[in-house]
């Protein structure tokens, strides 16, 4: 009996199986405990060494079961807790959170490249007056920019503006030279293709103070382009037209192989400082615009101005 015990203990799995081991041999009605009910039959001489023997027996099996049960417990706790682990070399799941649009990234480096300058950045209304659009930076009446084939206009006197000058304007109205600042903001266009938006986003600096020559104009694009487009970049001047400036230049920058044109500049012209009331004889000052989607794409090798408003989500998340 003993044996037999001791074999199905040896193969007990689990905790449940043990159990009922024990009750099958030492429960109330098991067959251990059976035996000992039978010792009252027994003749007097031969019941303690029955006794004895069934003891021993019902020891020998409590023991076995004891050892067995500390074994599976031991077990089967290792198993609980290899089913709760948790694998902490495992990389995280990250929450997938957005980001700036590559256009606020540039614009925000453009920005602290300003300040860091000591410029002062300002913001002004879309909806502009032809007065401070282009009357007062000088654009006379039979200029292109003034078409309604090139510009949005609300009536005859109010339009979506066509740059950012006129928060120039606004600011020198209400301020007094000298000025250092930069107006970042969207600006309207009747223009669509691979290259060209109807709404895109310029930035435009002004400096005004006594003596300000064509030299501070140009270090200060050198000193932009070395910080944007890195330290090999270079800058060239070509002599062009605009209104407000004279001499005007568009600005080209060698951006690694070739000479790509970014930005329109000039040295402040006199009649500007004449409408908003500044001596032309006593103040002077360079101003220069860049196209903001054009920066990005000479900057990250983007081909097509359109994919800034396509929300592609593929897009954006390169940047
Ligand atoms: N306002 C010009 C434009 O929109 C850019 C510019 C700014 C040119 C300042 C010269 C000086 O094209």
């Amino acid at each position: 009996l003993v044996d037999e015990a001791i074999e199905e203990i040896n193969l007990a799995k689990n905790s449940t199986t043990l159990n009922n081991i024990r009750v099958k041999y030492l429960g109330k009605k098991g067959l251990v405990t059976s035996l000992m009910k039978k010792l009252k039959e027994l003749p007097q001489e031969e019941r303690p060494k029955f006794g004895a023997l069934v003891n021993d027996a019902k020891n020998t099996i409590q023991a076995k079961i004891n050892d067995k049960f500390q074994e599976i417990s031991a077990l089967e706790k290792m198993q609980k807790y290899e089913k709760l682990a948790v694998d902490i070399s495992l990389p995280g799941a990250r929450k997938d959170i957005g980001h700036l649009h590559i256009l606020s990234q540039v614009q925000k480096e453009l920005e602290d490249i300003f300040i860091s300058m000591g410029f002062e950045v300002v913001e002004g209304p879309e909806v502009e007056d032809t007065w401070h659009n282009f009357d007062a930076l000088n654009t006379p009446d039979w200029h292109p920019a003034r078409d309604v084939q090139d510009s949005f206009y609300f009536t005859e006197e109010k339009l979506l503006r066509t740059h950012t000058s006129p928060v120039q304007v606004r600011t020198m109205l209400k301020r007094k030279p000298p000025l250092a600042i930069v107006s970042p903001g969207r600006v309207y266009r009747r223009d669509y293709d691979s290259t060209h938006l109807p709404m895109f986003t310029q930035m435009e600096v002004l400096y005004i103070d006594q003596n300000v020559t064509i030299k501070h104009l140009k270090f200060t694009l050198e000193e932009m382009a070395k910080r944007i487009f890195g330290e090999n970049s270079k800058v060239r001047l070509r002599p062009s037209f605009f209104p407000f400036t004279e001499p005007s230049y568009e600005i080209d920058v060698w951006f690694g192989d070739t000479w790509l044109e970014i930005l329109g500049a000039g040295m402040v012209d006199p009649n500007v400082f004449k409408n908003v009331g500044y001596d032309p004889t006593k103040w002077s000052g360079f101003a220069f615009g860049l196209g903001l989607e054009r920066v990005a794409m000479v900057k990250y090798g983007i081909k097509d101005i359109r994919d800034f408003i396509r929300n592609d989500i593929k897009f954006l998340e390169n940047y």
